[in-house]
């Protein structure tokens, strides 16, 4: 399967590559790099540093810096920490961004890979939005997109309404689910029932010293904020659920429901359940233990 990641790595979304980099199955062709946990040129820095750590030789194209309709981004530093992996700050900048930006890239890749290509997106939705605005047949040239966002059945984890990669760019958002591809949103509706505590990150550093002792080291800072802020012991598998998803989607079951994103006011970023909008797939429950044991296994099979 070929995929393309869109992330704003992020702690969990370098759980999700590194997954990504370790599944038979999955033929990573690129990743396109948006703002989200991080600022733009950090997304892609930290993008571009995991795949020279996972030995991989597949592109970076750098996307947006900011949500449609503003013109700045604060990135979540209080949850992926100062650069965004946790308490490891001293990120090399290794290589360069591919020449197309993400939009482009993401529409040029459909067209080359016409009706083979997956896209699972892991941050805010603004470069898919700006791929499906750039190009109309960019949708219909799709196999499928996966989103890790929403929380359509549960209560949110930015605000109690909203989801993070929604909350960031609810006007893109929008956009995309009124213009889908064959969609499968996977939202926190399953991601919070896929943990990952740190006795599993410890145990994932033995069987993996390289790589999984640094995800051990840059999930401590996600583990705590979990702890501190939502008195829970684990940090969901977010962004590799997704990707799971991508493959693997007899493990979850979904709805098939339009989606509207409320623009504005304290539920601002909302995603509601609308008969009237495109069905796209919602995942509904997951098969959690087997998520997290197929997470395990794939990791492990790394240096
Ligand atoms: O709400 C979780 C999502 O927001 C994940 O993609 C995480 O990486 C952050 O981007
Ligand atoms: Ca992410």
């Amino acid at each position: 399967m070929k995929l393309i990641i869109d992330t704003d790595p992020g702690i969990d979304d370098a759980m999700a590559i590194a997954y990504a980099a370790a599944a038979p199955e999955i033929d990573l062709i690129g990743l396109t790099t948006v703002f989200g946990n991080t600022l733009i040129d950090q997304s892609s820095r930290n993008a571009r540093f995991l795949l020279d750590k996972l030995n991989l030789t597949v592109p970076v194209s750098q996307g947006a810096s900011w949500a449609w309709g503003r013109d700045s981004h604060r990135a979540s530093v209080h949850v992926h920490g100062p650069e965004g992996f946790g308490d490891v700050t001293d990120i090399p900048d290794l290589g360069k961004n591919h020449h197309m930006p993400a939009a482009e890239y993401l529409v040029e890749m459909a067209r080359c890979h016409k009706g083979q290509l997956t896209v699972c997106a892991v941050g805010p939705l603004t470069n898919i939005a700006d791929a499906i605005a750039l190009d109309p047949a960019f949708s219909s040239n799709l196999a499928r997109l996966v989103i890790m966002g929403g929380a359509v059945f549960c209560r949110g984890n930015v605000t109690q309404h909203a989801e993070a990669n929604i909350h960031n760019d609810p006007i893109a958002a929008q956009s995309v689910f009124d213009r889908p591809p064959e969609t499968v949103l996977v939202g926190l509706d399953v991601t919070m029932q896929t943990l990952y505590q740190g006795s599993d990150f410890d145990a994932l550093a033995k069987q993996s010293p390289d790589f999984g002792g640094f995800l051990r080291d840059i999930s401590d800072f996600y583990l705590r904020f979990y702890q501190d802020i939502a008195d829970q012991d684990g940090c969901g598998l977010h962004d590799s659920t997704a990707v799971i998803a991508c493959s693997h989607e007899d493990m979850f079951e979904t709805v098939e429901t339009g989606v509207r994103v409320v623009q504005d006011g304290p539920s601002v970023g909302r995603t509601v359940p609308d008969p009237n909008r495109p069905a796209i797939k919602v995942c509904q429950d997951v098969d959690a233990v087997g998520v997290v044991n197929l997470f395990t296994e794939r990791l492990s099979s790394l240096p």
